[in-house]
């Protein structure tokens, strides 16, 4: 039988062109946000890196961008506490925000100020008009797991479009990818707001990079 979700195919060559270009373009921090009013104006479109915290969301925004320290990543989860706005590109008509989301699920930090940032986050998934889509980082060695179950139940609530990428890759063999891939599609099934395609990403060895680039450019 036919998969119905599968790992995304590469993009053709203009697609790849049009990706290489926006992220090669200028690229800076726009604000960290701590309240939804903090948000900038919905002007542009949006997309967003969600995920369990030390997924790798901060630090596929540097390895999409090339730049080595534009979002702050560290191996302690709950390094990034904000909701921080990147913006890319000088054209309006193709610019975008990148938008770096603090981590759910565990975190070392205080609980009330976890709690803070887990409903600002809930807020921001439902309720942004211009976040045309929403990644959601899943680790390659860990697959789906509750915390993610919960956020993508959100995503389908809200009817925001979520694409899953698969992060760290480099960190297992292409056995156990292969094993990851079929579970985490199998998963994604269930929910009507997922993009059936996967995409399978490294910020070690910018595996999937030139094809996120292009989804980012094409959305
Ligand atoms: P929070 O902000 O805490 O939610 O975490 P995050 O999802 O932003 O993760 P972050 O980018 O800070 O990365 C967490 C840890 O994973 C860091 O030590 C990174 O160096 C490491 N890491 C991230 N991506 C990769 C990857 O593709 N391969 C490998 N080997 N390590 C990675
Ligand atoms: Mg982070």
């Amino acid at each position: 039988m036919k998969a119905v979700f599968t790992v995304a195919a590469e993009p053709d060559a203009e697609a790849l062109e049009r990706g290489r270009l926006l992220f090669a373009g200028p690229c800076g921090f726009v604000k960290g946000v701590v309240a939804m009013d903090g948000l900038p104006p919905a002007d542009r479109v949006e997309v967003c890196f969600a995920g369990r915290s030390n997924v790798g969301k901060s630090s596929l925004i540097n390895a999409l961008t090339g730049r080595k320290a534009l979002a702050r990543a560290s191996n302690t989860p709950g390094r990034t506490q904000e909701i921080n706005f990147f913006a890319l590109g000088p054209d309006p008509q193709t610019a975008r925000y990148l938008v770096d989301l603090p981590g759910y699920g565990f975190a070392e930090a205080p609980k009330p100020v976890v709690e803070k940032w887990q409903a600002l986050l809930r807020a921001y998934l439902a309720g942004r008009p211009t976040l045309r889509r929403a990644f959601v980082l899943i680790d390659a060695r860990h697959g789906i797991k509750p915390p993610d179950e919960d956020i993508m139940g959100l995503l389908d609530r809200s009817a925001v479009t979520f694409q899953a990428l698969l992060t760290k890759a480099d960190k297992i063999a292409a056995s156990a990818l292969a094993a990851t891939i079929e579970a985490v599609n199998a998963g994604l099934t269930k929910h009507p707001a997922a993009f059936p395609e996967i995409v399978v990403t490294s910020s070690e060895t910018g595996a999937g990079l030139p094809t996120l680039r292009a989804i980012v450019a094409g959305v």
